[in-house]
């Protein structure tokens, strides 16, 4: 498939556990194209673990990391997953708001919540309850759908989220 993105890349953004990083992937591998998980371009560039930079340093000095490095993988990559809480952080949501392919990953909370419960990884889902969680997933819905361009139901499987986003990309 041959998907023109004229130096727009498709930025993955949904909450935690909802596939962002299984889909960059997925998707690198079929279109040959550059993919970077921020978190984990976050954790390259720091020398620290998330939960490190979370118990160090703050989840204040985390976002702005976030969008210090969002900037930077935004002219560096074509497919950037990235963290569910990005849009936690003002500087980036604007940012996020002025790009083309924001595609949104979302699907049931309880499932998310199966996926993560007690990720010692995921500071922010470590130690939560179902309706904690519930309720930080509440908070951020009307961000995720302000800056995206698509939302996709990714409780199916990643091939069909694949021919869902690319689909709707070359029919623009
Ligand atoms: C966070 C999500 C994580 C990571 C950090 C904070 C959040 O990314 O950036 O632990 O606040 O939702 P994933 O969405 O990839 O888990």
């Amino acid at each position: 498939m041959l998907l023109q993105l004229n130096k727009t890349p498709i930025i993955l953004i949904g909450f935690m556990g909802t596939g962002k990083t299984t889909v960059g992937s997925y998707m690198r591998n079929q279109l040959k194209l550059s993919y970077m998980d921020l978190d984990q371009y976050i954790e390259l560039k720091e020398h620290m673990t998330i939960p490190q930079i979370f118990d160090e340093q703050g989840e204040t000095h985390f976002r702005d990391l976030e969008y210090k490095y969002l900037k930077d993988t935004l002219n560096k990559f074509d497919i950037i997953s990235t963290g569910g809480g990005i849009i936690e952080n003002q500087a980036s949501l604007d940012l996020l708001k002025l790009q083309k392919n924001v595609i949104w990953l979302d699907c049931d909370i309880e499932i998310v919540f199966e996926r993560i419960v007690n990720d010692p990884h995921r500071p922010n889902a470590n130690n939560k309850s179902l309706n904690q969680l519930k309720n930080l997933y509440s908070s951020r819905i009307s961000r995720y759908n302000e800056i995206a361009f698509m939302k996709v139901n990714s409780n199916q499987n990643v091939s069909d989220i694949y021919q869902e986003i690319t689909t709707s990309l070359t029919s623009d």
